[in-house]
């Protein structure tokens, strides 16, 4: 009896030691991260960003992006937020994000009201991965658990967003490499594309289509003869590059898998979408048909993938840091200019300007 009670207890002792172990050296997240010490989370994200949409249904897309410019650089840690300082090389005026990122002032407009509901416990990143999840159900799309737990970065990396991001010209082997250095396979590249059924992109990112295409003198053969001359209009030869044009013509603000239909009938806009289906004998072809008939299959697909790349490069644990403002690393008081009555915190903000773009 006794040795049986003695077993017993080892036993569960065993179960305790090994469950807190996976608990505590394992780096995954957890879309329960947050269920005690802010419960609150995922309804303030919601109530901010619905209320965001309704002025600004481009929102939704910006954040999406936004949340994929942060994970390809770095993995997913906020650094994208991080903006220029005398020690911060901001990722912000990388080639792909000048003058193109949107959503910076919003992430803002949540920590705040994140903070004031459980100070110093949710991180940037973490609410970058919420919003873009939110955002695809507020856009018609699919909605996800999204694992959280990440922490924030010290850092950012300027040069790794000029190096990592992909370019709206690539070819599909140059976009397969770029999404496989991120642990990202075909099928995620071509679910990810997905994201380019909402949006806009402006007009210097794909004219060189429109008008003189790989030094031809003559249009992308692969764009629809239709479609060809409604973008010239909206982006005329020696025009306004920064004029902005719908991913999706027919639904500009919806996540759904009208963006393979487009596909399907050479109405990609930039090069970089149009070879998922028009690359000879590409493996990619038939995801995209799949999805164009199939918009659960892209649901899902797409709800994997993003979780997928949310994953990326994650600091978690004692790793970085929970940021007070988005924008800003916080600094450590030098021992000198502690106030031994002060206990209770010893980081205060680097700088105090929050920007808003
Ligand atoms: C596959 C390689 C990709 C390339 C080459 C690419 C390129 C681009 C370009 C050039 C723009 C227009 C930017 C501008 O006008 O300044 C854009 C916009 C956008 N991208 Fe991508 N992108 C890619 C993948 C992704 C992925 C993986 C996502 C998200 C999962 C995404 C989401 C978006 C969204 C939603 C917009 C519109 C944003 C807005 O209107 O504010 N893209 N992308």
């Amino acid at each position: 009896m006794n040795s049986l009670r003695l077993i017993a207890t080892a036993l569960c002792c065993l179960t305790v030691l090994f469950g807190g172990l996976t608990f505590s050296s394992d780096a995954q997240l957890d879309p329960n991260f947050y269920s005690q010490t802010c419960p609150q989370l995922q309804a303030i994200v919601s109530q901010v960003l619905s209320k965001v949409a309704k002025n600004d249904p481009r929102m939704p897309a910006s954040l999406i992006r936004l949340h994929f410019h942060d994970c390809f650089v770095q993995g997913c840690d906020a650094s994208v937020l991080l903006n220029k300082t005398s020690t911060i090389v901001t990722e912000q005026e990388a080639f792909p994000n000048i003058k193109s990122l949107r959503g910076l002032d919003v992430i803002n407009q949540i920590k705040t009201a994140v903070e004031s509901a459980c100070p110093n416990k949710v991180s940037c990143a973490d609410i970058l991965t919420l919003s873009a999840g939110i955002s695809s159900v507020l856009t018609g799309g699919t909605g996800w658990l999204v694992p959280l737990g990440r922490r924030d970065s010290l850092t950012a990396n300027q040069t790794l967003a000029n190096q990592n991001l992909p370019g709206p010209s690539f070819s599909l082997t140059e976009l397969k490499s770029a999404f496989a250095d991120q642990g990202l396979t075909t099928l995620d590249l071509v679910s990810l594309s997905g994201a380019h059924s909402f949006g806009r992109s402006r007009c210097f990112l794909f004219s060189d289509r429109l008008f003189n295409f790989n030094n031809t003198g003559k249009p992308d053969p692969t764009l629809d003869p239709t479609y060809l001359k409604v973008l010239q209009k909206q982006c005329p030869q020696n025009g306004a590059g920064d004029n902005r044009v719908n991913f999706d013509p027919t639904t500009p603000d919806i996540l759904d898998k009208n963006y393979y239909n487009n596909l399907q009938v050479k109405k990609g806009l930039l090069q970089s979408d149009q070879e998922l289906f028009s690359t000879p004998g590409a493996d990619t072809i038939g995801i995209v048909n799949n999805f164009a008939n199939n918009q659960n299959a892209f649901f899902q697909n797409f709800a994997t993938s993003m979780i997928k790349m949310g994953n990326i490069g994650v600091l978690t644990g004692k790793k970085g840091e929970i940021r007070k403002q988005c924008n800003f690393v916080n600094t450590k008081k030098k021992s000198s200019e502690l106030d031994i009555t002060a206990v209770t915190s010893t980081e205060s903000f680097e700088g105090g300007v929050v920007s808003s773009m």
